[in-house]
Parts: structure tokens; C-alpha cells; sequence
């Protein structure tokens, strides 16, 4: 059986529509949104993230806001910046890029940022509020991997879910999310035992690992659903890298119903729930009703 390939890029490009729609009717109400984002340093691929998202969110009909800090910029200055924009009522959303400058203190920083324009949802009290199934700024590409799910799957209720990865940025938050549409969720790691025979039990298989192609086609049940959130640098031919999933696409394809391809499946996804999450904090703020379909 060849499976379907998810098209990670035509549906983000269907959440960027729905967003800027939402954004005409929050400027209907009044309300502009904005999004700020800080990057600290000159990492070159945090620098292309950062454009891009800034780019994406100006096309959405967002304000945009860019704060470029020097590498040695300290903890206090940053923190002070933070400050600045939770009490700046343009300001929405905030994302703090990452990795920061091993002389800043990452945590203190997310802990700075008021929850209800956390985008990231990587505030303690945001992780808080989606593990005891409240209201919660959701972590954007777990976000991402669940519509994607809802789409395919329609309800989710029921059905086995195998999370392959424990990180706070994806793992976590996306086993909470399963388990929030009634999901039976298995989080495995590197210290499960029989790893394959666990995934082979799921109709769900999230891979977030950071391992490249470790997931195999034997793994899998047929007809299951495999989103492969890995995006691994390889060596390619011509000396460019190629990108590679936690899963090895060409043998799972052939046992999977459907599966995210790397690149374009779950990677442009990000971005749009980012938006997304921007667009839901400016309802918030301003007790407007929430988007359908952009929130977990
Ligand atoms: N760096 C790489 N991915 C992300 C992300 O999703 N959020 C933040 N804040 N930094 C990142």
C-alpha cells in the first residue's frame, strides 16, 4: 500500500488563509494585531527563521515587530526588553528565538514573558493550563501536528498514539494534546524497551526524536498515520546538505495510510501556528470569540 503524503506546505498555506482572514475581522473590531519577535546574536539559521517569520507575518496583515540584540547583550537588558513588550498593547504575541547566548539564562527569559502573549507556550504556567485541559498558548509545531491529524483522521477519540521523543518543546505538549482529544497516548524514548513493538501498537506514530531515519517501515501498522516532526542535516551530493526525518520515509510509506514527507510536511506548519497563536492571544485580549479550527 503507498501511502498518502501529507502536504505540509498547501496546508499551512490554507492556515496562513484563515489567519489573515481572522486578522480582517479583528481589524473590523478595532484591534491590530502584532507580533514581536527577538533574536539575540547572528546564529545564521535562527537570523532565516526570525525573516521568515516576520515576512509571513506581515503577509497575514500582522504588525510586525523585529528586536535584534547583540550577542553580548545582558540578561538584565534583554529581561528589560521582555518587560517592555508585556505591557506594550500593540504587542500580542512575543517569541523569544532560541538557543539564546549560553551567558543568558533561557529559562528566566520564557519565564519573563507574560503567559497570555506567550506564542510559544513555553511558559510554565501555558505548559501548566494544557496539562490539567485548560485554556492554554499551545507550542506551535505540536499545534501543527494535530491539525494535521484532525484533518486526516476527522476524530480523534479512541485511537492509539505512539509519541517517539520526551522534549518540552514537542513530546510533552503533543502527548497532552492527544490525550486532550481522547487519545490512548504512549510517550517512548531512548529507554524504552522494545521500542518498534510499542510504535507497531499505534494508529498514531509522532516522530520527534532528532534521529535520523530511526523509525522503519517494520515499525509501523498498516494504515497508521506517521508525522515526522525530525528535520536532520545530512551530507548530500554537492556538498549541500539534504534534510532527513526521524523517520525512513521510502519503508514506511510503504506500510503508513498517510505520512508527513521531510522537508514539507510538518516543518512549514510551524510558522502558520504561529500566526495562529498570535491571532488567538489578540481574541483574547480583547474578549473577542476565538478562531475555529486555529486553537487545540
Ligand atoms: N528556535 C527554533 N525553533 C524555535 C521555536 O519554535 N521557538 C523559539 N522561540 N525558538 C526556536
Amino acid at each position: 500500500m503507498a501511502a498518502e503524503i501529507i502536504d505540509g506546505k498547501a496546508f499551512a498555506a490554507r492556515v496562513r488563509v484563515r489567519v489573515a482572514d481572522e486578522v480582517l475581522r479583528l481589524k473590523a473590531a478595532g484591534v491590530n494585531p502584532g507580533l514581536a519577535v527577538v533574536l539575540v546574536g547572528e546564529d545564521p539559521a535562527s537570523a532565516v527563521y526570525v525573516r521568515n517569520k516576520g515576512r509571513q507575518t506581515r503577509e497575514a496583515g500582522m504588525e510586525s515587530f523585529e528586536h535584534r540584540l547583540p550577542a553580548d547583550v545582558s540578561e538584565a537588558d534583554l529581561l528589560s526588553l521582555i518587560h517592555r513588550l508585556n505591557v506594550d498593547d500593540a504587542v500580542h504575541g512575543i517569541l523569544c528565538q532560541l538557543p539564546l547566548p549560553a551567558h543568558v539564562d533561557a529559562a528566566k527569559v520564557l519565564a519573563a514573558v507574560a503567559p497570555a502573549k506567550d506564542v510559544d507556550g513555553f511558559h510554565v504556567s501555558n505548559v501548566g493550563l494544557l496539562g490539567t485541559g485548560q485554556k492554554a498558548m499551545v507550542p506551535c509545531t505540536p499545534l501543527g501536528c494535530l491539525m494535521m491529524l484532525r484533518e486526516r483522521l476527522g476524530n480523534l477519540a479512541g485511537l492509539e498514539a505512539v509519541v517517539i521523543g520526551r522534549s518540552n518543546i514537542v513530546g510533552k505538549p503533543m502527548a497532552q494534546l492527544l490525550l486532550g482529544d481522547s487519545c490512548t497516548v504512549t510517550i517512548a524514548h531512548s529507554r524504552t524497551r522494545d521500542i518498534e513493538a510499542v510504535t507497531r501498537r499505534a494508529d498514531i506514530v509522532v516522530a520527534a526524536v532528532g534521529r535520523p531515519e530511526m523509525v522503519r517501515g517494520d515499525w509501523i501498522k498498516p494504515g497508521a498515520t506517521v508525522i515526522d516532526v525530525g528535520i536532520n542535516r545530512a551530507a548530500g551530493t554537492g556538498g549541500k546538505d539534504r534534510l532527513l526525518g526521524d523517520c525512513h520515509f521510502e519503508s514506511c510509506a510503504e506500510v503508513a495510510g498517510a505520512i508527513t514527507p521531510v522537508p514539507g510536511g510538518v516543518g512549514p506548519m510551524t510558522i502558520a501556528c504561529l500566526l495562529a497563536n498570535t491571532v488567538t492571544a489578540a481574541c483574547r485580549a480583547n474578549g473577542l470569540a476565538e478562531p475555529e479550527g486555529l486553537t487545540a
